[in-house]
């Protein structure tokens, strides 16, 4: 077996941290069950490019159960986990991932994930079904599965151009994915990796959130939980709206520019910070972002109005600007959670990868008949992992009874 990963001699404390998120993901050990059991991945090879992380590695696992052979490589150059990649390489699963590595080595690992020639491709983010449609014309995968929002919206364009050339399942829209792992698992983690880089007191300090989606409603959640005063900055009208009735307060970045202590970016957009808000901010601003590419943070306007920075404490850099003021900047501007913290609490990536699992099986059993494009797994499969994690909150589930049932299902009993 081939690998490239950091320190092999990191295998035992990833093995430990991987056993103790298998302990938290019931969903995902439930299908393991009965992959090993059916084997439905049989004869399958599995590219995938996702955050090599505990729960990753767990993901990785029960492909593995199911009969599948995997490679897998990083979706984010700083959000390998070295002791998991060692563990998962003791446990004989071929990685490619060292964290903190240069685009060079990033996109090297992407295309020796294509080497295998895989049956599946699995992404978050799109990287590897880009590479793939670039410079490998000669494969042709049975179809491929998406984590991220930023990735479904890559790939809806590349189906819009014509040039994506078989069924992808866009993960991200199963709400078992979504209304959970977006909103819970991104408002947690980000606040966990600006908490890990800054030790700072949320209470009392304004927090712009920009960005309102499923991620950013989750940042703001937890932000106003800690004591923060949140301001929202928005772009589409209904999202704003909705941020304004939970009670914060909504305006434009040039305003939000001057009143921020601490900025999270989480749009999956360009430069919504950028040089003319930096000329605004006040001293020491701290500013993180949680969206998925670092392209959110504009580090090139910073750099070029800045007379040098320095690393002040783990993923935290300060900036000093031409005129005596500091900018704080966690994570390099990438993704907060996995570059400043772990990424994602296991309960809420075990959802999300129970239905990476269940695409993959979908796939081998219906892929060939799946025309080109994006698709959504079939909506009654939220019902099944839904109720699986509810039991593992000790939530019970209560029933229509048939007089219940029958009056949903009929037009003539309205009163
Ligand atoms: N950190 C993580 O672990 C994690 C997890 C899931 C998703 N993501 C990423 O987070 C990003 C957001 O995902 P989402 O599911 O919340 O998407 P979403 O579409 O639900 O929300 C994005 C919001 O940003 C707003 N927006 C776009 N451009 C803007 C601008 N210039 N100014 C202000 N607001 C703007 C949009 O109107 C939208 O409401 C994506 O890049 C996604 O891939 C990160």
């Amino acid at each position: 077996m081939d690998f490239d990963i950091a320190d092999p001699s990191l295998a035992a404390d990833g093995a430990l941290r991987i056993e103790w998120a298998r302990s938290r993901m019931p969903v995902l050990d439930s299908i393991r069950e009965r992959f090993e059991r059916d084997k439905p991945l049989a004869g399958i090879r599995i590219g995938a490019c996702l955050h090599v992380t505990a729960e990753t590695a767990n993901l990785m696992t029960t492909l593995r159960a199911g009969g599948a052979e995997v490679a897998l490589c990083a979706s984010n150059p700083l959000s390998t986990q070295d002791d998991v990649a060692a563990a998962l390489v003791a446990d004989g699963v071929a990685v490619y991932a060292v964290r903190a590595e240069d685009a060079d080595s990033y996109y090297r690992h992407i295309r020796t994930v294509l080497e295998a020639a895989p049956h599946i491709t699995m992404d978050d983010g799109a990287d590897l079904v880009t590479t793939l449609l670039k410079e490998r014309p000669d494969l042709h995968p049975i179809g491929s599965t998406e984590e991220t929002t930023t990735g479904v919206i890559r790939l809806r364009a590349m189906a819009a151009d014509g040039v994506l050339r078989f069924p992808v399942v866009a993960v991200n829209d199963s709400a078992t994915k979504h209304l959970f792992d977006n909103h819970h698992g991104t408002g947690q983690s980000s606040l966990d990796g600006i908490l890990r880089a800054t030790n700072l007191l949320f209470a009392g300090k304004t927090v712009v959130v920009i960005g309102y989606g499923h991620c950013g409603s989750g940042v703001a959640a937890r932000a106003s939980g800690l004591g923060a005063r949140v301001v929202v900055v928005e772009v589409d009208p209904v999202r704003a709206l909705s941020a304004a009735m939970e009670g914060f307060t909504v305006t434009t970045m040039a305003n939000a520019a001057r009143l921020g202590d601490v900025f999270i970016t989480v749009t999956g957009n360009l430069h919504v910070i950028r040089g003319e808000h930096f000329d605004a901010m006040r001293d020491g601003a701290i500013l993180a972002n949680a969206g998925h590419f670092d392209v959110e943070i504009d580090l090139e306007a910073l750099a070029a109005r800045s007379t040098g920075k320095r690393r002040l404490r783990h993923e935290l850099d300060e900036w000093k600007l031409q005129d005596g003021r500091r900018v704080l900047v966690v994570a390099e501007g990438r993704l907060v959670n996995l570059g400043a913290a772990e990424g994602h609490p296991a309960e809420v990536m075990d959802m999300s990868f129970a239905n990476q699992a269940l695409a993959a099986e979908w796939l081998v059993r219906d892929g060939k008949s799946l025309a080109p494009g994006v698709h959504r797994l079939p909506e009654h499969l939220d019902g099944e992992v839904a109720a699986i994690a509810l039991k593992r909150l000790g939530g019970g589930l209560d029933l229509l009874t048939d007089e219940q049932a029958r009056y949903l299902g009929s037009w003539e009993m309205g009163t």
